[in-house]
């Protein structure tokens, strides 16, 4: 299929052609919409709920809810509502602007309304996957000094009370059977709390959300957005998602990433869509059946999910009627060429990739719905956005050179810190005006942005973050394991794998039963797509003289690779 052909109906969109848009850009035109913008008054959950009852919508459907079990429709005021509800409860208890709130919990309503109570108050919520188990959890809450979590009965096993002394309530949605000390309940709370609250006034520069994302070395970090971010949200909504007024509005991402934040409730909302979230696990006929049955105009997901419905078929795809679907996106790996022509074949839709990152907090290279696309390209800067291409002293390099892909600072949504740790927040800026992404890839004579790799070791396993090195801390504590370096391996489906190398300590003999056993330790333990799917026993593992396992080297020998330069090897 020739790109011709991919441009057959080239819709108007709410950005308009696409250089006209990028050289009349001005962020004040975007300020200009907020009610701060005249009230000098900020919060995040007012703009994106609030402010749409205020200004008579407040019966229009705002989220609707699916899962197996439930099919729940709110609108506006009601959560308007519901969430000044849960606003009134942390305060009650003492919780207020600028303490930490994580929400440990499967999608559901309750995870959305406790989110926004918690921005109400000004608190700055910190959202955990459902899949994540002790460690992960522990590791999070603790560095980011939590004050309160909401969960779920079925999670609160993995919350290790006794080394977290910051948390003082954990609000459990959901029946108990005991009622322990600390724990209050989520449901009794909201009964018994006003439908009205003053919202928490912030300036732009005070917290609103921190999200935990993996780098090559260390814990996770904790990479903190205020609510400045709200600016990049609504204007990507707009430009990038097209939102309009009546549309019916998908992300599949779960709150626990950034994209399902970002996109999956701040946008959206700040935009005015009805929303769609659904719970529970991947199925292509469960996820089919929700864009027909919602009548879902945006759909925003990710390569492995594509992927994934590409090879159920086409005849799933015939089950369905699709035919109100009017933009699909994509992001957090590289979209492949395949899959955009699959989308156009089978789906009649033009995928559009999306480039962004955890700490950029918004969208920032995209394919437009009046640009061209060039399938398996990220497409180009959003309009207020200049993006390059650096070589390793920080030089902008010409079009078609592989380099560092760097953002020139600052931006709305850009991170404000990394929590606890200026260093490694400093690391993203060694070069003047730029922040240095992580990315490799190279910019075309027409300025579209090609991905080529990770420079670092983070592994990108369908489509979320992965360091090796949590994963590599996690093997050592198993009895079994005297050395862990653990790698992503190239796959179809998944993007990458984690593969993890392990050398035995004596005692110990390699065989499938401690593979499967290394496996569960680090599913149980971690998270499960943390768990290593492949391992492979080494009697020693290629180490510098410094002791750091070489992963590059591990690498090269998973790819029958050469290499490269062993000088600094051990022996
Ligand atoms: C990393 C960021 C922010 C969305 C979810 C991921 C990779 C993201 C693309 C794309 C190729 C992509 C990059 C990036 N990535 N989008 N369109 N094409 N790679 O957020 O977990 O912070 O990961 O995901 O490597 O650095 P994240």
């Amino acid at each position: 299929m020739k790109i011709d052909e991919l441009q057959a109906v080239v819709p108007t969109s709410n950005m308009g052609p696409y250089e006209q848009a990028y050289n009349n850009f001005q962020w004040e035109d975007v300020e200009r919409h907020f009610t701060w913008y005249e009230t000098g008054k900020v919060n995040m959950a007012h703009e994106a709920i609030d402010r749409h009852v205020e200004e008579g919508r407040g019966e229009k459907a705002a989220l609707l809810y699916c899962d197996a079990n439930r099919h729940e429709t709110y609108t506006f005021s009601q959560l308007r509502a519901s969430s000044n509800r849960f606003g009134n409860v942390l305060r009650k208890y003492g919780i207020g602007k600028g303490e930490r709130v994580f929400i440990f919990m499967p999608r559901s309503p309750e995870l959305v309304i406790s989110m926004l109570g918690v921005l109400k108050v000004g608190a700055v919520v910190g959202p955990l996957f459902e899949a994540f188990m002790e460690t992960a959890v522990k590791d999070r809450l603790q560095d980011s000094g939590a004050v309160a979590l909401v969960t779920t009965p079925a999670l609160l096993s993995r919350v290790k009370r006794e080394e977290l002394p910051e948390l003082r309530h954990i609000f459990v949605v959901g029946n108990m059977d005991e009622r322990e000390q600390g724990i209050i309940d989520f449901e009794t709370e909201m009964l018994m709390s006003s439908e009205e609250l003053e919202p928490e006034w912030l300036s732009r520069e005070d917290g609103l959300i921190i999200h935990y994302t993996s780098g090559s070395t260390g814990k996770p970090k904790g990479v903190y957005h205020v609510q400045n971010a709200m600016i990049q949200h609504y204007y990507t909504g707009k430009m990038v998602l097209d939102l309009r007024e009546d549309d019916v509005y998908w992300c599949t991402a779960d709150p626990g990433w950034v994209t399902g934040t970002s996109y999956g409730i701040f946008a959206p909302w700040l935009n005015g869509a009805t929303n769609v979230i659904r719970g529970g696990r991947f199925s292509p006929e469960d996820w089919y059946r929700t864009i027909e049955r919602h009548e879902v105009t945006i759909w925003y997901s990710a390569p492995t999910a594509f992927r994934m419905l590409m090879s159920a078929g086409e005849q799933v795809v015939a089950n369905y009627d699709l035919s109100s679907l009017r933009h699909v996106l994509s992001v957090g790996e590289p979209l492949n060429p395949e899959v955009v022509r699959w989308g156009w074949q089978v789906y009649g839709q033009r995928i559009h990739d999306t480039w962004w990152m955890t700490e950029t907090g918004g969208q920032l290279i995209c394919n437009y719905p009046e640009l061209p696309i060039k399938p398996g390209s990220m497409g180009k800067p959003l309009p207020g956005i200049q993006a390059v291409i650096l070589d390793d002293r920080g030089q902008v390099l010409p079009p078609n050179r592989m380099g560092h892909l760097a953002i020139r600072t600052p931006w709305p949504s850009m991170m404000n810190r990394i929590w606890n740790n200026p260093d490694k927040f400093q690391e993203y800026f060694r070069f003047p005006d730029w922040y240095v992404s992580g990315d490799s890839a190279y910019m075309d004579e027409d300025g579209y942005f090609w991905f080529q790799g990770r420079i670092d070791d983070v592994i990108n396993s369908s489509g979320e973050r992965i360091g090796p090195f949590e994963v590599e801390s996690k093997l050592l504590e198993h009895p079994a394991i005297a050395e862990a370096g653990v790698i992503g391996k190239p796959d179809t489906v998944r993007g990458e794998i984690i593969k993890a190398f392990v050398a035995l300590r004596d005692g110990y003999t390699a065989s499938e039963a401690l593979q499967q056993d290394i496996y569960r330790f680090v599913k149980e333990g971690l998270s499960a797509h943390a768990a290593p799917r492949e391992i492979e026993f080494k009697e020693k593992l290629p180490k510098t003289r410094s002791g750091k396992i070489m992963r590059r080297v591990l690498k090269a020998w998973e790819l029958n690779l050469p290499t490269g330069d062993l000088s600094t090897i051990e022996d």
